[in-house]
């Protein structure tokens, strides 16, 4: 909990829009949490809690494992909001009727606003949302008027009498419901009071002395991988604690052309050591060619280097007592979701367990923040532009990106061709559109022909996707004069490589990685 601010809860019954609602409240600089919907309600209302909004779910309110709900949160009598299967249950708690419709209703649909005061002012007559249900609202509580109807949903919208719950049956936080952002802002301004007294740099003055307070006289470790979550990490405690805050970024030969240089120079107002471990990850990945072997090759490599590092520090400095990690607030969701953790597909190296083995305490002062939050935070820390907006890069680095053997000669050449990728999707304006975009080298060779010989070399492949959050992924339709310009560039600069493909797979069934 933000202390000082205001702040909206959500309680989350498992809709696949939830981390959505609470983006469009803070974008209203709005400070909000979600809470698993199971958990109990306060007995009072928390100091600053200002609204409540109940999200959508894929339940039906008369299944028998409907997701619980304690009525005691609306006894708190906080201004609420209910979406989807949140106003079906307001709907139900206050003797309304919700039906099961005979068909799913899913995607864009035009809603008649009937009441333009209150939740729906300034929004226009007849708005496009987007719905995805089952049930439906049939007949509101007694009391509640209809604000909003639609040909196929005449309750898409109601008030209670007093106006202090309101209901939604579409979904205003996604972008297919243009109008959206006014119902929330409504709901946020008119029904809660909200003064928008969450930004970044108040975000920043807050966390600066809260580390001050926690960390003291005390040290911190930091391990930077140069991506944007370890970079605005170590900047903000940097601000913090100044010296007393020790980076250490590992070089284990598997990283992008030229990224150690970088990172060292961007970060060379902190004590940053940059530990060259090339042949130590190298020599231990020799003739490994199993993905997840890799991976733990890496991920154990990693920790032993990790280790020296930081035995190293505290001859130098003294006690370290804290390790800092750039966990986000999604993390922080997933684990607390009613719904549990989703299953693994590969195991992702972190650093997560170190800090048992090397008994210090975490510090993670970005776990209440979202992905562009954080970016908006490296801003106003002074970050440089093209490193707040890195695309995401996997700690594996190109060692799941080069199928087959990961030799020294593979990373050089995946290097080139990669750079070149990078390049020109950034010449080309595109490169903060896109989520990822880079290259694979493939195990095989083809033959081509070059001036008048034959060749027999790599093919590579390159790999341009649209994501939200890594979980599911679109190819990018990239241009085909730009994807021709890719290609001969590649190869006619990087020697080795004279095929070069386009994957179109998207996430499912294919993942973004090609191991
Ligand atoms: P996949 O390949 O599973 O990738 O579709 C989803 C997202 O996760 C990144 N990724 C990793 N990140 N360690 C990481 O830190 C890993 O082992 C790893 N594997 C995949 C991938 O780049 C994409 O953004």
């Amino acid at each position: 909990m933000q202390q000082g601010h205001q702040s909206i809860l959500i309680l989350d019954f498992g809709s696949q829009y939830t981390q959505l609602i609470a983006r469009r409240i803070r974008e209203q600089g709005v400070y909000c949490e979600i809470r698993p919907c199971n958990e109990s309600p306060p007995s009072a209302v928390p100091a600053g809690t200002i609204g409540l909004v109940l999200s959508g779910g894929p339940a039906s309110v008369y299944d028998d494992d409907a997701p619980p709900f304690d009525d005691g949160w609306l006894a708190l009598d906080l201004p609420v909001l209910g979406i989807c299967y949140g106003m079906q249950m307001l709907a139900r708690a206050d003797g309304g009727q919700v039906a099961r419709a005979e068909a799913r209703e899913y995607g864009r649909a035009d809603v008649d606003v009937l009441d333009d005061d209150g939740l729906f002012a300034g929004v226009s007559p007849r708005t496009e949302v987007w719905m995805s249900h089952g049930d439906h609202v049939e007949e509101p509580p007694p009391g509640w008027r209809v604000l909003a109807s639609s040909r196929n949903c005449p309750v898409a919208a109601m008030a209670s009498a007093d106006g202090r719950r309101v209901a939604l049956q579409f979904h205003p936080e996604v972008t297919h419901t243009p109008e959206g952002v006014t119902l929330v802002r409504n709901f946020l301004t008119g029904m809660c009071g909200a003064r928008g007294d969450w930004t970044m740099g108040s975000f920043v003055d807050e966390q600066v002395a809260r580390v001050r307070e926690m960390v003291g006289e005390g040290h911190v470790l930091c391990a930077m991988s140069g991506g944007v979550d370890s970079a605005v990490t170590a900047a903000l405690l940097h601000r913090a604690i100044g010296p007393q805050l020790h980076c250490v970024f590992v070089d284990n030969g598997v990283l992008r052309k030229g990224e150690r240089k970088q990172v060292a120079e961007e970060f060379s107002e902190l004590d940053l050591r940059v530990v060259d471990a090339r042949d130590r990850f190298l020599d231990a990945l020799a003739g490994v060619e199993d993905p997840e072997r890799k991976r733990k090759v890496i991920g154990r490599v990693f920790i032993e280097v990790f280790e020296e590092e930081a035995a190293e520090l505290k001859d130098r400095v003294g006690e370290i007592s804290w390790l800092a990690q750039g966990t986000l607030y999604p993390d922080v969701i997933e684990s607390v979701s009613f719904r549990g953790p989703s299953a693994t597909i590969k195991s992702h190296h972190n650093v997560g367990g170190l800090p048992e083995r090397m008994r210090m305490s975490l510090i993670e002062p970005l776990r209440e923040l979202f992905k562009d939050e954080v970016r908006l935070l490296g801003l106003e820390l002074g970050l440089h532009a093209d490193r707040v907006y890195r695309q995401p890069f996997p700690g594996p680095g190109l060692a799941v990106r080069i199928l087959g053997e990961v030799t020294r000669a593979r990373v050089a050449l995946l290097q080139e061709v990669d750079a070149v990728v990078d390049e020109e999707i950034r010449s080309a304006g595109l490169y903060r559109d896109i989520w990822q975009s880079f290259a694979v080298l493939l195990p095989v060779q083809s033959v081509g022909v070059m001036g008048d010989a034959r060749t027999y070399e790599q093919a590579a492949v390159l790999r341009a996707v649209h994501s939200t959050d890594g979980m599911t992924a679109r190819i990018v339709r990239l241009p085909w004069p730009l994807l021709e310009r890719i290609s001969t560039r590649i190869i006619n600069e990087v020697r080795g490589v004279n095929r070069v493909c386009y994957d179109i797979s998207s996430k499912p069934p294919a993942t973004i990685e090609w191991e």
